[in-house]
C-alpha cells in the first residue's frame, strides 16, 4: 500500500551527508510507490517552543506562533510515516530538527489527553565519529520518544565516518542502506 513519508530535514549544507542519505532514501521510497514530502528546516523560520500550553485550539494552525511550522502541521497530520533526518550535532539530532519537534507538541495540545497522532518513525543521520558507541545516545532519544509517543519504530540509518560534506558519496553501501530502508516501508 502507498503510504505518506513525511521527512523532516535537520541539516543546514544542502550537498551534506544528511542530504545524500535523503536522497537514497527517497528514491528507495518512491521505487515502492511511496509518496515523499521533505522540508528542509534550515530554510523555514522555525521558533523555538514557546513552553506555553497556549496551543490545540485550531487544528489546521495548532501552535500560538505563527511562522513555516503552519507548513509542516497539515503534511504531518497526514503522514503515515514520519523520518527524522539529522546530522550528529553533539550526539543529538541538529537544532533546527529539535526545534520542530518540540513544536509537534502543539497537535498534542488538540487531544484532550495530549494523544500524539500515532505514526511510524525513522531516523536518518550522518555523524564524523564511527566508534562503537557513538549511535548509542541519539538511538536511546529515538527509541524513548517513539515508545513514549505510542509510535512504531520503522528502523534508523546510523551513518558514521563522515566530516565533510558529501564525503559519504564514496560509501555506498550507507548509501545502499538508506534506500533498502526507503524500499522497506
Ligand atoms: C555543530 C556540530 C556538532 C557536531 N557534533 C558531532 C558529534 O557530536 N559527533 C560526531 O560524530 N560528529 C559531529 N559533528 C560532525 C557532523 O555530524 C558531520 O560532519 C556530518 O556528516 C554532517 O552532516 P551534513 O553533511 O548533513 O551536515 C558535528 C558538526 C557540527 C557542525
Amino acid at each position: 500500500m502507498s503510504k505518506k513519508i513525511l521527512i523532516l530535514n535537520g541539516s543546514p549544507r544542502p550537498n551534506g551527508n544528511t542530504a545524500a542519505l535523503i536522497a537514497a532514501f527517497t528514491e528507495g521510497a518512491q521505487s515502492a510507490g511511496h509518496t515523499v514530502t521533505r522540508f528542509d528546516l534550515s530554510r523555514m523560520k522555525i521558533g523555538g517552543c514557546l513552553g506555553c500550553c497556549g496551543g490545540g485550539k485550531n487544528p489546521d494552525l495548532p501552535c500560538v506562533q505563527k511562522d513555516d511550522m503552519t507548513l509542516i502541521y497539515p503534511a504531518y497530520r497526514e503522514a503515515d510515516i514520519v523520518i527524522f533526518a539529522s546530522p550528529m550535532y553533539y550526539w543529538g539530532f541538529s537544532g533546527q530538527l529539535k526545534c520542530a519537534i518540540d513544536r509537534l507538541f502543539a497537535v498534542a495540545e488538540l487531544d484532550p489527553n495530549y494523544r500524539n497522532p500515532i505514526k511510524t518513525a525513522g531516523f536518518l543521520m550522518a555523524a564524523e565519529d564511527n566508534l562503537p558507541n557513538t549511535f548509542e545516545p541519539i538511538r536511546f532519544y529515538f527509541n524513548s520518544m517513539v515508545q513514549n509517543l505510542g509510535w512504531t519504530s520503522c528502523g534508523c540509518v546510523c551513518a558514521g565516518g563522515n566530516l565533510e560534506a558529501g564525503v559519504i558519496l564514496k560509501k555506498p553501501e550507507q548509501l545502499a542502506e538508506a534506500r533498502a530502508l526507503g524500499e522497506s516501508l
